[in-house]
């Protein structure tokens, strides 16, 4: 096929994202909005965070044009790896002149992070719409923002001080200790009762007291999968992917080797959906993914929400699709 070309007068949708090629092109969910957006004829282009620049007081971008090819448009799953996209050259544009920035940047939600949301706030000032809001990804840490849900939240503490995280130990016997700036289920432990290494456990996560951390009393149906609820302009796609920890593992994440199984949402999911929906949809988060254990919710991730392409297959869906149409409908 032709290389990307730019076509005056398109829709111009620009995505914030890790380099092109560290996309894998069976899982990314990026990438199926970058689908969604070629099948209807947008101009697309990606750039990094180290691609945004304030420039003469204005928010600048080194974009490229990005097109899949075109067997990669028509069957993404069944892409060659090693060959399925094309890039054109950089060139610097105002990203207030693009229709819809979207900011895909995994974590770590690092300084360098929290700078490129201060330049895409700036952006915004300028008449750019970026989403999820820069500022809302500053404000919603991911672990954190979960617990403003309280009716919904496991029992947990949050603390750099050993004393009271044992104290909670204590309290609820079976807990699980997590980063609250982790991902993908780095540096998650669960401690039961009269576990040896409770106190290294904590030592490690605060750094000796330097460094909050988050407890939160261990959920038996971690067994049954740690659900993600993806949410779509602060509205839940009706089926969750229940990730199944693998035999003797704690953790669900598909990077830690869980498996994913789509299923209907529950009531219970329905119900926490809409709490954090609109909260989340008024803070300007557009695309959001909640992590729910048995009847509590854990975390909401707002960063770079993934499992599109596995609900998508699961059950015919086209969320990037959706999340496009909500976003510029009629475009
Ligand atoms: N309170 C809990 N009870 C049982 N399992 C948990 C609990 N919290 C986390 N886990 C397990 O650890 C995994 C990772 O935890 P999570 O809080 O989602 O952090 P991450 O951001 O790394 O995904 C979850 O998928 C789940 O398997
Ligand atoms: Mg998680």
């Amino acid at each position: 096929m032709a290389g990307p070309s730019s076509r005056s007068g398109d829709v111009h949708i620009a995505f914030v994202t890790d380099a092109p090629d560290s996309l894998q092109v069976k899982k990314d969910s990026t990438l199926a909005m970058i689908r969604a957006a070629q099948r209807r004829r947008w101009r697309i282009t990606v750039l990094g965070i180290g691609d945004i620049a304030l420039q003469h007081g204005r928010v600048m971008g080194w974009t490229r044009d990005y097109a899949l090819t075109a067997d990669a448009l028509a069957d993404l799953d069944g892409a060659d790896a090693a060959d399925y996209y094309r890039l054109g050259p950089p060139a610097r544009m105002a990203l207030a002149d693009a229709d819809l920035v979207m900011m895909r940047k995994d974590p770590p939600f690092d300084m360098e992070y929290v700078h490129a949301t201060h330049l895409l706030e700036r952006a915004v000032d300028e008449g750019a719409r970026v989403v999820n809001a820069p500022r809302s990804l500053r404000d919603c840490n991911e672990k954190l923002y979960a617990t403003r849900f309280r009716e919904f939240t496991p029992p947990h503490i949050v603390s750099s001080r050993p004393d009271l995280l044992l104290d909670f130990h204590a309290e609820h016997q079976d807990v699980v200790f997590k980063p609250l700036d982790g991902m993908g289920g780095t540096g998650v432990f669960r401690v039961r009762p009269d576990d040896a290494n409770l106190r290294v456990v904590i030592e490690t996560l605060t750094d000796n007291g330097r460094r909050a951390a988050m407890a939160q009393r261990f959920i038996p149906e971690i067994s049954a999968g740690d659900k993600r609820v993806l949410l779509v302009g602060g509205k839940p796609v009706p089926y969750a992917l229940a990730r199944i920890p693998m035999a003797g593992e704690l953790r669900g994440n598909l990077a830690a080797g869980g498996q994913g199984v789509g299923q209907p949402l529950t009531t219970r999911d329905q119900r926490i959906a809409a709490a954090v929906g609109e909260d989340a949809k008024a803070r300007g988060l557009e695309f959001v993914g909640i992590d729910v254990i048995g009847d509590y919710l854990t975390e909401v991730n707002v960063t770079c929400p993934t499992c599109v392409r596995e609900l998508d297959r699961a059950f015919g869906l086209d969320i990037a699709g959706d999340l496009l149409d909500h976003l510029l409908p009629g475009a």
